[in-house]
């Protein structure tokens, strides 16, 4: 499961594409000419003129590693100009490495400069081919080091002495010693100072903002409140070194037992860890998100279930976005699992795949053409074709030259969402339209499970399990 050397196509691809030029370029979004991406309600505005910004997106983690071997840079070059060319404009990505093999932090407070230049080019080519960033700081799960890592750091922190008995992954959120690291990796990748365009990352337009963490959830404390008090700390924390750009703690929108919450709405109708709308209402937090995955988030239930919970998720969070928060909402990852098809039936899982993609990219037209705030949103995840490609398949790749139906669905909606943002230009109105009543949808009573809680869980934790796979498997 080696990635194969790819000397020759990168190459080849680096002679064809004049990715030294960064500093020159300008793009229309990510240029230096409109400045940070702000929020005006539930919008997100760009420019002087207020120019409202929606998203179309993809996720693609793994940018930074790929683009610290630099006779694999043509690979990031190439996701950009592929994303570019079907009209996205937004890309999420890590900006850590904790500790293993390839890190950029390899213990607190040690970076790899490799790994920085690395993310340095990577922020370079996105501004360059006129695609957001949104960067996020560390992870829930142990792919590439997250909470477990910090909090084994803590344990072998012989300075710090005693005092530091932590037990769990969960004393990421609690232990003063881990937030202090934690503190230590925002300041130093906010600060730092782009090798290729002399930019600060705090002063980048090409950045759309920052997320706290990937995906945080909790069993210590299971209603929300820990998670909650930690963003309370992380983002008023974060906006004392960059005041300007957005800030999101990266939920997936589990519902826990704050005013407003209504944790029957989650899968299984159990406690993740995390409240909805307490927690997006912290200080400095700027936006709302979610994450759609049917599929395992529910497995073994039927495709009708799903498409139900699918609907009621995604109403649910609109609504309570605009009645709760006033915030504008991105589902910053969704997917369709290719690999186990639990539908059977005569159509074949990509095709089946495809069509989610069209539901969820409806579901976002629908919110954002109507003002709604939902207004955008990134697929996971984004993949090359060839060399070196295989070992990051995770059942969820879109391979856009290979995958016509999907890449064509992306298109018409990237194309349909810079539509919207040109009339709203033209009738600035339309924008501030608000919310009309969601979809009424209900009756559902009898699609629950007995499944034991942790059971349950477990199978919630299949989606990111499957990808930990991928890039356990990409970092063999
Ligand atoms: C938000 O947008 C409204 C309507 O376009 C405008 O009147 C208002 O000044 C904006 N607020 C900020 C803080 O930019
Ligand atoms: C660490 O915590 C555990 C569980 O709370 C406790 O049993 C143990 O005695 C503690 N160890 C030290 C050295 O404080
Ligand atoms: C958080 O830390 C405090 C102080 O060390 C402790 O009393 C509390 O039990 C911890 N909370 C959780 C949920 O671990
Ligand atoms: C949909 O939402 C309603 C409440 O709004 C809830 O009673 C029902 O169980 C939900 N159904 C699903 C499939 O999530
Ligand atoms: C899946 O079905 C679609 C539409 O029916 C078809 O175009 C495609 O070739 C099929 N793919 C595979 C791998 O069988």
């Amino acid at each position: 499961m080696r990635p194969r050397a790819a000397a020759a196509v990168i190459s080849v691809l680096l002679l064809a594409v004049p990715w030294h030029a960064a500093r020159t370029a300008s793009a229309a979004a990510g240029g230096e000419d409109e400045g940070m991406v702000r929020v005006n309600g539930t919008r997100f505005v760009v420019g002087e003129g207020d120019r409202t910004l929606y998203l179309s997106g993809f996720n693609a983690y793994w940018l930074m590693e790929m683009a610290s071997d630099p006779s694999q840079r043509g690979k990031v070059v190439s996701a950009f100009r592929q994303a570019s060319a079907h009209g996205m404009n937004l890309a999420r990505t890590w900006a850590f490495s904790d500790g293993g093999d390839r890190p950029l932090q390899s213990s607190p407070g040690v970076y790899h400069e490799d790994m920085f230049q690395g993310l340095d080019f990577v922020i370079a080519e996105a501004r360059r081919h006129g695609i957001y960033l949104l960067l996020c700081l560390t992870n829930n799960f142990d792919d590439f080091g997250g909470r477990r890592q910090y909090v084994q750091w803590a344990r072998e922190d012989v300075a710090a002495g005693v005092g530091h008995n932590l037990t769990s992954a969960d004393d990421f959120f609690n232990s003063t010693l881990v937030k202090s690291y934690y503190k230590n990796h925002v300041k130093t990748v906010l600060t730092r100072v782009n090798t290729v365009t002399g930019v600060a990352y705090r002063d980048d337009p090409a950045i759309f903002g920052w997320e706290l963490m990937n995906e945080p959830r909790c069993n210590a404390e299971p209603t929300g409140a820990l998670v909650q008090s930690w963003v309370e700390e992380m983002s008023p924390y974060l906006k004392t070194i960059d005041g300007n750009h957005l800030v999101t703690p990266g939920l997936e929108g589990f519902y826990g037992d704050g005013a407003h919450e209504s944790k029957e709405l989650n899968p299984w109708g159990i406690y993740y860890g995390t409240n909805y709308i307490a927690t997006h209402r912290a200080p400095g937090i700027d936006f709302a998100t979610i994450h759609l995955y049917p599929d395992v988030w529910l497995w073994g239930t039927t495709a009708d279930q799903r498409a139900r919970f699918f609907r009621n998720w995604t109403a649910s969070h609109v609504r309570d976005t605009d009645a709760h928060l006033g915030v504008p909402l991105l589902v910053t990852e969704y997917g369709k699992f290719l690999w186990v098809d639990q539908e059977g039936g005569g159509e074949n899982a990509t095709a089946r795949r495809d069509r989610f993609l069209g539901t969820v990219l409806d579901a976002i037209y629908e919110s954002a053409s109507r003002g709604g705030p939902l207004v955008g949103g990134a697929f996971w995840q984004l993949l090359l074709d060839g060399d070196g490609m295989d070992a990051l398949k995770d059942g969820y790749q879109i391979v856009l030259p290979k995958d016509e139906r999907a890449a064509s669905i992306i298109s018409e909606h990237s194309q349909k969402m810079a539509e919207l943002s040109d009339q709203d230009a033209a009738a600035p109105a339309r924008g501030r339209r608000r919310w009309s009543e969601p979809r009424k949808i209900g009756g559902f009573g009898a699609w629950r499970s007995s499944t034991h809680p942790y059971v349950q869980r477990f199978l919630v934790c299949f989606g990111s399990l499957f990808r930990s796979f991928s890039s356990l498997l990409g970092a063999l």
